[in-house]
């Protein structure tokens, strides 16, 4: 492996968004707390991280967040209440999370959109390149590997930025970033343009980014200077775009499924997925 792109092992979840869409439920509980059956959102994306083999784990919070330390911590008295009892499993989960991983943790004290957000968690990713998780994504693939260990799989081969895409209905890019580019392989792209959620009939493509990237440390200096774009945020895909212009930024079509958990729709959708295929099977 060579010293300028070391094995990836960081995974940096920003995670300081009001979660308004789920206004009263986020109003003193962080959004990323929502649980899917039994299981908070963020600890899915944490598993997934780990299973790729990622056990550094950077959050990126904000006021009002603390119950995601919390949660990635012992709980002494629940823990000493359990023991012994058959209650004690359902925290097996969670304690395996814990053991291997290392949790660290930095503000983003204003909310400058996801870039900005990115960028704060700077110190505690330094100089290597690492993986992105938006948590209100969930992404699960019965069949074999998780997507954050196939886009891993990738990385090894590609040594650049590498973004998850998915097809997505026309009408709906305004919520998206959008990517066109050159298809390399069947589930590859070569990005040439991306583009902030653009109106239907601005948009390159119907190719949507999903809430998973693996990016290459540069994209620090290009999120500094990188203006405020849509919405009048720090936007990634713009930062993303001048990296595929001066360099290499891949689109990759993943294997799995994925629940737009930031919709009522999809977190409804999600719920019952993970209840029929984890949650009754006592997994
Ligand atoms: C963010 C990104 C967008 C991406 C989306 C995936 O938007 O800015 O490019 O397509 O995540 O979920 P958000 O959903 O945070 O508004």
């Amino acid at each position: 492996m060579s010293q300028r792109h070391p094995l990836l092992k960081k995974c940096l979840f920003p995670a300081a968004g009001y979660g308004t869409r789920f206004l009263p439920a986020t109003k003193a509980m962080p959004k990323e707390m929502l649980p899917v059956v039994n299981k908070p959102l963020i600890q899915y994306g944490v598993e997934e991280a780990l299973q790729a083999g990622l056990h550094e784990i950077a959050m990126v919070t904000g006021r009002g967040k603390r119950a995601l330390e919390d949660h990635f911590d012992v709980s002494y008295e629940l823990e000493q209440q359990i023991q012994g009892s058959d209650k004690e499993r359902y925290l097996y989960g969670i304690r395996h999370l814990i053991e291997h991983c290392s949790f660290s943790y930095t503000r983003q004290v204003s909310m400058r959109g996801l870039g900005h957000a990115i960028l704060c968690g700077r110190p505690l990713i330094g100089d290597e390149p690492f993986a992105v998780v938006l948590a209100d994504d969930l992404c699960l693939n019965l069949q074999g590997d998780g997507v954050l260990a196939q886009m891993v799989q990738l990385y090894r081969q590609f040594r650049c930025s590498i973004v998850a895409i998915e097809e997505v209905p026309a009408a709906d890019t305004h919520k998206y970033g959008i990517v066109a580019g050159e298809a390399i392989r069947d589930d590859l792209l070569r990005i040439q343009h991306m583009v902030e959620k653009p109106e239907p009939a601005k948009a390159p493509s119907n190719l949507a980014i999903i809430g998973r990237y693996i990016l290459t440390p540069d994209i620090f200096d290009l999120l500094e200077q990188t203006a405020p774009g849509k919405g009048g945020e720090i936007q990634l895909t713009d930062a993303l775009q001048r990296q595929a212009a001066e360099g290499c930024v891949i689109g990759y079509r993943f294997r799995g499924q994925r629940f737009d958990c930031g919709s009522a729709e999809g977190y409804i959708q999600a719920s019952n997925f993970c209840f029929e295929h984890f949650y009754r099977k006592g997994l």
